[in-house]
Formats: structure tokens, sequence, C-alpha cells
């Protein structure tokens, strides 16, 4: 398998992480529970790293991917910066412990207090997606006496081949500016005051399976950028994130090849290449467990039902993705039938598989819904007025709660009673 392994296998029957036994954790946690193996990520930053080779670059985790504080650590512990895309981002990265001058703050809104946030804490680069968002950036530097550095998001109009909600580098899509209006805009710039150019971005989509689409994005980048450089000096190219997983059907390029197709089309050594990884990071290190609550059967459709609903997991609803389902003990392999699994939240949405081959689940048994470590607990709801789960890391061969479970006083905590 390429890409990041999954951290999951059986000993003596018991699905184990870590060496681990997963049942043992449902146990003292309880069920639905998200479990993250710390290795796992950071074998995953180091393949990354390894990828990237010798050439001038930093790492900045797209942290939405999972923005879990000691998530976060293990990213600044091994140098890597952020990309963030709100206050609140900013927020925890630095409560990580994260420099800001590793930050890069991209997205299409970002507000007046974020970006006076932002200046204020110094980060590296803001990565302006329109004019408008730049004229308001350059009055706010100025008002603040200092100078704001952008890095402008081309609009490469690249297919990125990927599922229409994460694809963002076509025209049609609300991402970058136009790479037509790039070479006058950037000459405008030149005159704004409270802002200084510093580089130039793309970020064409996320779970890319091919390279293709990075190649032609960052190929429509050396162009502009052999162009640019006679206007001002660049010192950064941020490639975005993007590259794929395994969920348990693909087969994503590795993270040597991604980069080698990248760089060898960025030939400019003495700048620093920005990468921002956020699922290839994550992604297979995490699962969810979920305990099975019930099995029944409507005319001749068999539902299987856990207690993990669209509110803790939305991926499978959202974005129709497949997850892998490891059942904890291994025995329950040996039969399978075909069959929904299917959350206890009041919506048709709520599933997990639709039509699937699944294990012969039977209530009570504990399964883990694999590769979750990514874009899944960040995304998590109180839809239903259920408490949202628990995450445990796994690191140092120890499991260590490093968020608990919500109760039913957090669901109303920030509820405000009319007094009249
Ligand atoms: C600007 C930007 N960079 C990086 C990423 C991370 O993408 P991925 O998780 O696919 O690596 C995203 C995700 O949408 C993004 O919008």
């Amino acid at each position: 398998m390429r890409g990041p392994q999954t951290p999951l296998s059986y000993e003596n029957g018991r699905l184990c992480m870590q060496a681990m036994p997963l049942d043992e954790l449902a146990r003292e946690f309880g069920t639905p529970a998200y479990i993250y193996s710390g290795d796992a990520i950071e074998a995953a930053i180091d393949s990354f790293r390894r990828g990237i080779g010798n050439r001038k670059a930093l790492i900045c985790y797209a942290m939405k991917a999972n923005s879990n504080l000691e998530v976060l650590r293990l990213f600044r512990a091994r140098d890597c910066g952020m990309d963030i895309v709100s206050g609140g981002e900013l927020y925890r990265a630095l409560r990580a412990g994260v420099p800001a001058h590793r930050i890069v703050f991209s997205g299409v809104g970002k507000t007046e207090a974020e970006m006076v946030e932002a200046l204020q804490a110094g980060i590296l680069l803001f990565c302006c997606e329109s004019e408008a968002e730049l004229r308001t950036l350059s009055r706010i530097a100025c008002d603040l006496g200092t100078t704001a550095p952008i890095s402008l998001r081309v609009n490469p109009d690249v297919d990125a081949n990927t599922h229409p909600y994460i694809s963002t580098g076509l025209k049609d899509n609300k991402f970058g500016i136009p790479h037509n209006r790039i070479f006058d805009l950037f000459r405008e710039m030149q005159l704004m005051p409270g802002i200084i150019t510093k580089g130039v971005g793309f970020h064409i989509g996320s779970q890319l399976l091919d390279l293709e689409g990075f190649r032609s994005a960052a190929r429509i980048m050396r162009n502009l950028v052999e162009e640019l450089v006679a206007l001002a000096p660049l010192e950064y190219i941020d490639v975005g994130g993007g590259l794929g997983i395994n969920y348990g059907r693909e087969n994503p390029p590795d993270a040597g090849d991604y980069a080698h197709t990248i760089l060898s089309e960025l030939p400019f050594e003495d700048m620093t290449i920005v990468f921002e990884p956020g699922r290839y990071m994550v992604g297979n290190a995490g699962v969810l467990l979920t305990r099975v609550l019930y099995n029944k059967v409507n005319q001749s459709k068999r539902f299987i039902i856990c207690d993990a609903g669209m509110n803790d997991l939305i991926r499978p609803a959202l974005y129709q993705a497949y997850h892998d389902f490891w059942p904890l003990a291994e025995m329950r392999l040996e039969r399978l039938v075909r069959a929904d699994l299917v959350g206890p939240v009041c919506e048709s949405g709520d599933f997990l598989a639709r039509d699937r081959e699944l294990c012969d689940f039977q209530p009570g048994d504990l399964l883990a819904v694999a590769s979750a470590g990514a874009y899944s607990s960040v995304m998590a709801s109180n839809y239903n007025a259920r408490p949202r789960p628990p995450e445990v890391l796994l690191s140092e061969g120890r499991a260590r709660l490093v968020r608990r479970r919500e109760t039913y006083a957090d669901l109303i905590h920030l509820e405000v009673p009319s007094r009249d």
C-alpha cells in the first residue's frame, strides 16, 4: 500500500493500534471515541519531509484536518508550521506553541478582526484570495503602523479530478485570483501601502489521487513566477495541500513522487516552497470506535445500528465518503452480510456505509471506522443534542485523553436564559 500506512493490526485476534488493544480503550474511554496514533502521525510527517529532500521548504500542516492541541504539538515538535483559516485556528496554533513566523493564513473570508489578530501575532504570510481582501489588509496594516506579508493565491483553473465539494482550483470555485489577473494585480500591489509581496501560491483541491493536476498547477505557477520576479523579488511559493490517502480502495501517489512532481516544475532553488498537507498527515492515523446497538431488517434490507452518528462523523453523508470498518474481534471477519451501517441520528442521511458487504456485526460488537483522523472529529457537531466524542492520543506507549467526552451540561452551558 502507498501513502501513510494504517496503524491497525490484529494481535491474538484483537484489533490493536500501536500494540494497544482497542477493546480495552473502548472500555476505558467509552464509545463513540476517536483514537489517534501519535506514531502514525510522526511517521507521516517524516515521510513527507523525506519526500521533499533537501530543497528549501516549510511544511505548514493544514490544521483544519485535525486541530486538537496535542495533535498540533506533535507537528510543532517536528518544526512544522501551520496553515490556518480562521482566528480560532490562529488561537489554537499559538496555544500549541507554534511560532507565528511559521504560520500562513488561507481562506477567502478573513474578517478585519482576524487580520488584526494575525498582524499583531506576526504571521509569516497572508495567502490573499481577492483584490478586495488585499485592499482591506493594506488599510488595516497602515492603521496598525505595520506591514502585511502577502502571498497571492492563484486560481490556475486546473481540474483536480476529485469530489466537487473539495475541488478548489477551477475558475468556477470561489478560491484564488484568476491567473490572467495576477500580473496586473501584482503591479498594482507594489504601490499599495502597508503590504509587501512575498510570494504566490495555489491549492487546487483535496484527496487528489493523481499527479497531473499538481503538475499543471505548478507549471502555470512557474511561468507566472518567471514574469513576476521581474517586478519584485519573491521569497515563497506556496503549493497548498491536497495529497490523497488510501481509504481502502485508492492507490495514492507517495509523498516522494508528489514532491518530485511539484519541485521539478519549480526550479527556483533560492525560494522557500511552502507545503500545506492536511489529510496526508493525519487521515490514516485515526479511527472512530463505535459499538453496535441493534440489528434490524426492514422489508428485506438489513440495518446495523451503531452508537456513532453523522454528528460524530459526517464525511459519508457530506461527501459520500468511503471508510473501511475493522471489527475489534478478528473472528467477525469470517462471515459477511450485505447491510447499511447507520447511526442513531434522526436523518436518513445518517449512515456510515450504504449497501455494503460488512461483517456480520451483532449487538454489543465493537468496530473501528478506519481513516478517521482527518476532517472527522473537527466536523463533529451536537446535532440531536448528542455530546461530542472524546479524543485519545496514543504516544510514548500511553493512551492519553486529549479531549474529554462532552457532558449534557456542556450542551447547554453557552445558552443564556431569558429573564423576563
Ligand atoms: C488552502 C488549503 N491548504 C491546504 C489544505 C489541506 O488540504 P489536504 O487536507 O487535502 O492536504 C486545504 C484544504 O482544503 C486548503 O484549503
